[in-house]
């Protein structure tokens, strides 16, 4: 089995975070206001507004946001983490930092309930161990 060096440790490759947060937080929200455009990309504020719990759905959006920001240890801008469900629902992120998007690879997990709201997410750092073919 391949040794893992204190340097690739202190390095970590892997990263996790995690958030949990009211939904009542998000209720009656303006998708037009300031707010939701510093928070939200267009796209979210599109795909939350169709769903049948808009304040669930963004609320855990928000979740996986801070959660990503505590995988990657820096506060990226709210609205440059965008949330996007793919064909069978799963949540997808995309990056939207130039300087981010290519060093890791993410992954995250949302859920709702009648008043809370939580996300899960795993980072990749695919600059610390050679993982970066790009
Ligand atoms: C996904 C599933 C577990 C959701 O469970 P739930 O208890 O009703 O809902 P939760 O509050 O825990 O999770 C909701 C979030 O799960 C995520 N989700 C939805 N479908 C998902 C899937 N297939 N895989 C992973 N995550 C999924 C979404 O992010 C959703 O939140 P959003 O709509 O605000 O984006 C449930 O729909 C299920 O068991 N699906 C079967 C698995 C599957 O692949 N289905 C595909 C159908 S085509």
């Amino acid at each position: 089995m391949k040794s893992f060096s204190k340097k690739t440790f202190s390095e970590s490759v892997f990263k996790i975070g995690t958030d949990l947060i009211e939904l009542d937080r998000f209720n009656n929200f303006d998708f037009n206001g300031r707010l939701a455009a510093n928070i939200f990309t267009m796209r979210e504020l599109r795909d939350c507004g169709k769903k049948q719990n808009k304040a669930a759905s963004l609320a855990a959006r928000f979740a996986a946001k801070e959660a990503v920001q505590k995988c990657l240890n820096k506060n990226l801008r709210y609205n440059l983490i965008e949330i996007v469900n793919e064909k069978k629902g799963q949540p997808k992120v995309n990056l939207l930092d130039p300087l981010m998007k290519n060093r890791y690879k993410i992954q995250v997990s949302l859920s709702h309930n009648k008043t809370m709201a939580q996300a899960f997410c795993l980072a990749i750092n695919l600059d610390s161990r050679g993982l970066n073919t790009k």
